[in-house]
């Protein structure tokens, strides 16, 4: 393919915007007579609402109207994925029945959102409580859920508890991680507006087509009735997948109060309203041989979920595919408490997994007195052992030798607290990494103008990824355009549809239908200059043509050439258009994953116990990269993530009441520049035509896969703890 910018560190199209604030968020949407909406929740875990007191709130300045389980309309139960869109299933305000602290249970709307803030304070609420279940450790009794994206929960191959017995090495050990939460910048924020029986929401979210399907299904509306309009999202991780209530209770408060009505969750909402990774516990058990051969692994875990809804991550799929190894038994529990419906984040089953799995084969390693690649390279899967299918690309074994030679690996001496900076330990650790490739159909529309312009559409997101970088540059490319000429659009039910921002997705989906579309376009153009009497190409052969700069030339002679924008102009056509659908991949032959690998330097200080990140590099196989910069960007968030996983981020809930303690961004600690240092970050040179024509395999997500565990063994290797419990916290250093 003629990739000019494809694959060029191309400023992000939205850089100006967003750094001059001219970039309209959700939270930014203005419209004549909009009124505020305030989210009021529950203050128990568990019970009935015995009486809401409304009257004083009534009576305050501005008040608009109130929704409560008593006036509110009776809402259709959203079918959830993969029947239907990401949603929660428990409709919103439908019964006086409480499942966890922080629910909804009214919504205030009043002219301006310090009257609405008010009067939510006025509603008077009393409660019949019931016994609540607030901790998994309490819950009764563990189940299985039916799947995990239409993944059995359960699997073994082989004969895992022979070889477990069998082993020369054995690991048998419990890793946990605790509730996280996804903490974008911006908060889950929705507009709602009525145009007689047509809706019009503007929403924060990962999925433009999802939010209009769920909501309509929930109201009893055409799809046709919905436009949902998100160009811009300000940072997700997951926690905007889903369609969260309050997107309807948006709609539902416009209708009642007969305005357009901004509802914007406030950030100690954000605790319980868009989900939050499940805590995890695994027992991991390893066998190996001598020579570090893996024989046996057993990943078992435990998650919660809602009294209400099953959710569970695929925590432990990674340890069936990421080495060879003949004995393996993998098992999925959950157990029900009064607790929010948990959701994906960043990873979702990966980036916990791979915390059990990845600091388990460096306990191998130390017991084995093997070096943590050389583990890891004897181990390397030829191909999917659980699919029992090619590979269509694995870069695994090249991300290890460019990272550790990039990192300086050779240099670590392999004794914990072996290495020291003055009265500093020094750690080294490393880990590997891989996220599955999803690919979904998706269409787009590409626009040539008669005036040079280029328009690129697709009703896709951005999630602060590049999606309107990358889609400019595959169509400037496709098209011989500049990329100065082509603008993007994205983030509307309006254009051609395409699949949910989630799963590291987008770049994979997308990208093969803004190509297939551009070209199209090519080809017409093409034909319309061949045909053009007035065109310098006419009644060449079209073979005989290339694209480059906006121009049309004879590939032998390029001094014989036309421009994209005269053949449209000469036509009298505004513009030449051409829409494609992309379909999803075929997962039949190959077994798909973007790959990676950690290194991580962490310095412990003596006295303090605290771990700081020093020195960080990631290395990724994940197919072309479309844009190194934005790219680069995205894996130092994965990576960022990661770091936050590892040493601070941990959601605290008071089991007496089920309520989050200190719903806030000064408890709940995500890393800060201070915390982390200059990342190194590279791309193994790679494409997969496997996945698609522009060979994208998808890198959102595997960056922060195996990140914790790089640096619980950097932490394990300056220190000689072995700390199985993230946060790494200084009191478990101590
Ligand atoms: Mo991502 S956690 O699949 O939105």
């Amino acid at each position: 393919m003629r990739a000019k910018v494809i694959g060029s560190p191309v400023d992000r199209a939205d850089a100006r915007s967003k750094v001059t604030g001219t970039a309209c968020y959700s939270v930014d949407v203005a419209l004549s007579r909009l009124a505020h909406a305030v989210v009021v929740q529950t203050a128990i875990p568990s019970g009935r609402v015995r009486q809401i007191d409304t009257s004083a709130a009534e009576q305050a300045p501005g008040m608009l109207g109130v929704l409560t389980h008593l006036n509110t309309p009776t809402l259709a139960e959203v079918p959830v994925f993969p029947a239907g869109p990401a949603a929660q299933r428990l409709a919103p305000l439908q019964n006086d029945v409480v499942h966890f602290d922080g629910e909804h249970l009214a919504v205030v709307v009043a002219d301006t959102l310090e009257n609405a803030v008010h009067a939510a304070r006025l509603l008077d609420v009393s409660y019949d409580p019931d016994s609540a279940v607030t901790t998994m450790g309490t819950a009764a009794q563990e189940s299985a859920p039916d799947s995990i994206f239409g993944e059995a929960p359960d699997s073994v191959r082989g004969d895992p508890a022979t070889a477990l017995a069998r082993a020369d090495v054995r690991l048998d050990a419990v890793y946990t991680t605790p509730v996280e939460h996804h903490q974008p910048l911006e908060p889950g924020a929705t507009v709602a507006a009525w145009d007689g029986d047509h809706l019009t929401l503007y929403d924060s979210t990962q999925w433009v087509s999802g939010v209009r399907a769920a909501v309509a299904h929930a109201l009893g509306m055409r799809l046709d009735k919905v436009r949902v309009i998100g160009p811009f999202v300000g940072g997700a991780f997951g926690s905007k997948g889903m369609v969260w209530p309050h997107v309807v209770l948006a709609a539902l408060a416009a209708r009642h109060v007969g305005r357009p009505v901004k509802l914007v969750l406030s950030r100690g909402q954000m605790f319980t309203s868009l989900g939050y990774r499940s805590p995890t516990v695994h027992r991991l058990a390893l066998g190996a041989m001598d020579d570090g051969t893996l024989t046996a692994i057993v990943h078992e875990v435990t998650q919660q979920t809602s009294t209400f809804q099953d959710f569970a991550a695929g925590a432990a799929f990674l340890s069936r595919s990421l080495y060879r190894c003949a004995n393996v038994a993998v098992r999925h529990r959950q157990v029900r408490i009064n607790a929010p419906t948990p959701t994906v984040m960043r990873a979702p089953g990966e980036a916990v997994g791979s915390f059990a799995l990845e600091c388990g084969l460096d306990e191998l390693a130390v017991k084995l007195r093997l070096d943590p690649v050389d583990l890891r390279v004897r181990n390397f899967a030829e191909v999917d052992p659980h699919e029992r299918l090619p590979w269509s690309s694995n870069g695994l074994r090249e991300c290890y030798v460019l990272g550790a030679e990039r990192f300086g690996w050779t240099a670590r001496t392999p004794e914990a607290r072996s290495m020291r900076d003055g009265s500093d330990l020094v750690g080294w650790g490393m880990a590997s990494a891989a996220y599955g490739v999803n690919r979904e159909a998706a269409s787009a529309t590409v626009r040539m103008c008669a005036d040079g312009r280029v328009e690129v559409a697709s009703g896709t997101q951005d999630l602060g990824t590049g999606t309107y970088t990358t889609m400019s540059q595959i169509a400037a490319d496709a098209l011989g355009v500049p990329m100065y000429c082509v603008t993007s659009d994205l983030g509307d039910t309006n254009l051609p549809p395409a699949p949910h921002s989630g799963g590291s997705q987008t770049a994979a989906s997308v990208s093969p239908a803004v190509w297939a579309a551009a070209l199209a376009v090519r080809s017409r153009i093409v034909a319309l200059a061949l045909a053009d009497e007035n065109s310098p190409l006419h009644g060449r052969p079209p073979d005989a043509v290339s694209t480059a700069e906006g121009q049309l030339f004879l590939t032998d002679d390029p001094n014989v050439r036309d421009f994209h924008a005269a053949v449209v102009a000469r036509q009298g056509l505004d513009f030449v258009e051409a829409r494609e659908d992309a379909g999803p991949a075929s997962h039949v032959a190959f077994a798909m994953r973007s790959f990676g690998a950690h290194f991580a330097e962490v310095r412990v200080d003596p006295d303090l116990h605290e771990a700081r990140v020093t020195r960080f590099c990631g290395t990724f196989g994940a197919g072309r990269i479309l844009n190194p910069k934005t790219a680069r960007s995205q894996a130092i968030g994965g990576i960022v993530g990661g770091i936050g996983m590892a040493l601070t981020e941990r959601t605290v809930v008071d089991p007496r009441l089920g309520r989050v303690v200190a719903a806030n961004l000064t408890a709940y600690k995500i890393p800060t520049h201070a915390d982390v240092p200059e990342v190194d970050v590279c791309f193994i040179d790679e494409e997969d035509l496997q996945v698609n024509a522009l060979g994208v395999k998808g890198l959102g997500e595997v960056a922060i896969v195996g990140v914790a565990a790089a640096i619980a063994n950097a932490v394990h290797h300056a220190t000689g703890r072995r700390v199985r419990d993230l946060p790494i916290t200084p009191d478990k250093l101590g």
